[in-house]
């Protein structure tokens, strides 16, 4: 059974997505933490489902290392296998991503390496592209550079905002990570 702590900044409907996808005894995976750097909305979704959550605030510390340092331990208290950024909006430094990479993962909405950074949607709207979509890629020290592990295109339809082209691309992700995670724990079962 493979062990997931997920960190997320916002609305967390891809959280969601995985603690409802390890309801199920049958899948492979458990969320058994979600930590934040704010107090996201979305932890409310890790309390319903009994698991435990942690928000590790960098205004409370002097540096972005130190702020990392600290993540990092209350990351590695629930001795994860996998780490996944489900929507974590803070870049992490070299300490915290050295520490868990290749089993730390990130989903970004856009295809990669097209449109990285916090406004994938808005910049890839900006740009006129006809095509965007979802990647979920292991997280190395650039932003949104690591290596790909899954990606999937979705047209853009003529006239449309920023928040529905995003919510057509969550809809993605949630499928996304939720198979990813699974693929994960297969793989790692066999190994
Ligand atoms: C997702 O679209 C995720 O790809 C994005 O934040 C959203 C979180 O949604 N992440 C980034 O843009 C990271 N660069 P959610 O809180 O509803 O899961």
């Amino acid at each position: 059974m493979l062990s997931v702590v997920v960190l997320i900044s916002g609305s967390g409907s891809n959280l969601r997505a995985l603690l409802e996808a390890a309801d199920n005894p049958l899948f492979p995976a458990r969320v058994v933490a979600v930590g934040s750097d704010v107090p996201a909305e979305g932890l409310a979704h890790a309390d319903q489902f009994g698991v435990p959550t942690f928000v590790v605030n960098p205004k409370a510390f002097a540096s972005r290392e130190e702020w990392a340092d600290m993540l990092l331990a209350n990351v590695q208290h629930f001795e994860p296998d996998l780490v996944v950024l489900a929507g974590f909006m803070r870049i992490l430094p070299a300490n915290f991503v050295n520490a868990l990479t290749p089993n730390l993962i990130n989903m970004h909405p856009s295809l990669l390496p097209e449109f990285p950074g916090a406004h994938a949607v808005r910049d890839a709207l900006a740009a006129g592209a006809t095509k965007t979509g979802a990647t979920i890629h292991v997280v190395d020290e650039g932003v949104d550079t690591g290596p790909q592990l899954a990606q999937r295109e979705l047209e853009i339809l003529p006239d449309e905002t920023e928040a529905e082209l995003h919510e057509r691309i969550k809809q993605i992700e949630r499928e996304l990570i939720v198979q990813t995670v699974r693929a994960i724990a297969e793989l790692k079962s066999t190994n």
